[in-house]
């Protein structure tokens, strides 16, 4: 650890201790089972893992300002994915080869140790694009052997070793061993505006041998971010946070997007990138892994029980229409979604919160339609069962809809704002043949809708503007079951 590293870290939790003394007491809007930043900003969840059977999550953070700037790892543990514990600042920029941001990356755990490779972000300064010229993107390595301290750092790849048709955008580095080997990709930008992923080999961790290109045959946007590589049900599945697709009436609504491709069925994550014919995908098959309006850069990663689980910052980048100014007035901005594990449906993937936060449940209680429900926290936990795949229509305060509707526009689930309840946000709509069932997890000012056990997910922020927040069924399913969720201590 060098001397920047300790000063930066030393200020780093002055700043939360300060933060926390004086404001965590009057936040309205501060989570309760969410992870969020102690202060300040977070984006991407970073080095997700278990590790001698405890979760790791680490995150892209940036504690001085509410509205992003360099980057650093936060860091969360937790036994159970339950109760975390905030363990502080791991990964800070204190090299040349990181100095404007210890940005996205992953976790291996290999020989009883925990490495993490992430980009080290370098911006020169000069009249640049920083896309063709003016930026640095290193692949970097780190060693822990016991999950708190460091080893050095290891520059594993720069800009010159990548290919020469790809601009300065390369990064998000995802690792996983196979056998006797180890494999990267990494999410990238070419000259000629098209996202795509390179994919590296290597035996020793320290030297990686470029494999092959992985994209789409026409352009599928100009830049994949956070891509992830992993295997569900026998098949290899390909993640990617593209940006700069168009828009359409039920997909893409967002300004960038986060999806997955499954590779055809029964094709291992091995045959997939030893195959170097396998190198185009069908943009067709991609679907997305969240309708909501805050959701982008999710991560996967297998846990000691063998399960597959999926963490999504559940915000999104450079947005002009929306905002979280209530959030910004209490200097933090963000979150995570909770742990979702996913399983495979054939060409889709289902994802539902992990079972261990069901301990979250306190009293439970049927809920007739048109009768309204207080809640005094901002928080619930919300089953409705459709089995007839009849309408439904949820409302928080009237300033906030969930609607399926099978009549009148034909078949669409939908999330609507109306008011400052939504800070800007409008409408997110899927089409979706039958919804029987629809799980909503409410915390405070963070909203997640499961239909049909994780089939389509919206994920959105709101805002409710007085201290209780009215929950009313207009149209209902045959039952529908709500529980008041612990009120921990807010911090
Ligand atoms: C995605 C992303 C990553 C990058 C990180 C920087 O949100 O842009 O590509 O590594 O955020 O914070």
């Amino acid at each position: 650890m060098n001397a920047l590293h300790r000063d930066l870290e030393t200020l780093i939790l002055e700043t939360e201790a300060k933060y926390e003394e004086n404001n965590y007491q009057e936040s309205k809007y501060r989570l309760k089972f969410h992870l969020m930043p102690k202060v300040g900003w977070l984006n991407d969840p970073n080095g997700l893992c278990q590790y001698q059977g405890i979760y790791h999550v680490f995150f892209q953070y940036s504690p001085f300002n509410v509205k992003g700037g360099v980057k650093t790892w936060g860091h969360y543990t937790s036994k159970d994915l339950l109760s975390w514990d905030y363990k502080g600042v791991s990964l800070l920029p204190d090299q040349p080869f990181d100095c404007h941001g210890v940005y996205s990356g992953s976790a291996l755990i290999d020989h009883g140790n925990m490495e993490l490779f992430y980009t080290g972000n370098v911006k020169y300064d000069g009249d640049f694009d920083y896309i063709l010229e003016g930026r640095a993107s290193n692949t970097i390595r780190i060693v822990s052997k016991d999950g708190k301290h460091f080893e050095r750092k290891q520059l594993l790849l720069k800009n010159s070793d990548y290919p020469k048709d790809y601009t300065c955008n390369i990064r998000d580095p995802k690792v996983w061993k196979d056998g006797e080997n180890y494999w990267m990709v990494l999410g990238a930008r070419k000259k000629e505006e098209k996202g795509a992923v390179i994919l590296y080999q290597s035996e020793d961790k320290l030297h990686w041998e470029f494999k092959k290109e992985i994209s789409t045959k026409k352009p599928f946007g100009y830049m994949w971010e956070c891509p992830d590589v992993f295997e569900l049900d026998n098949t290899a599945i390909l993640s990617i946070s593209p940006q700069g697709l168009s828009s359409k009436e039920f997909c893409f609504q967002n300004l960038y997007q986060s999806g997955y491709f499954v590779i055809q069925e029964g094709t291992s994550v091995s045959e997939f990138c030893n195959n170097i014919t396998i190198t185009s995908m069908q943009e067709e098959d991609f679907y997305e892994w969240d309708m909501g309006f805050d959701f982008y850069a999710p991560q996967t990663f297998e846990d000691e029980k063998g399960r597959r689980i999926l963490i999504g910052w559940a915000g999104m980048p450079d947005v002009e229409d929306y905002d979280n100014q209530p959030t910004i007035e209490e200097n933090w901005q963000h979150a995570l979604t909770v742990p979702r594990q996913l399983k495979r449906k054939g060409t889709k993937i289902l994802q539902y919160p992990v079972k261990e936060l069901l301990a979250l449940r306190r009293e439970q209680k049927e809920l007739l339609e048109d009768q309204s429900y207080c809640i005094e926290n901002g928080c619930f936990d919300l089953e409705v069962e459709n089995p007839e795949g009849n309408d439904i229509s949820i409302q928080l305060d009237e300033d906030f809809c969930f609607q399926y509707d099978t009549k009148e526009n034909g078949q669409i689930a939908s999330i609507s704002f109306e008011g400052e309840m939504g800070r800007g946000r409008k409408i997110r709509q899927a089409k979706i043949e039958k919804v029987t069932h629809v799980r909503i997890l409410a915390d405070t000012s963070l909203l997640e809708i499961y239909l049909n056990y994780g089939e389509t997910v919206f994920t959105t922020r709101y805002y409710p503007q007085g201290e209780k927040v009215i929950l009313k069924i207009k149209k209902g399913g045959k039952k529908n079951n709500i529980w008041t969720i612990k009120n921990k201590k807010k911090g």
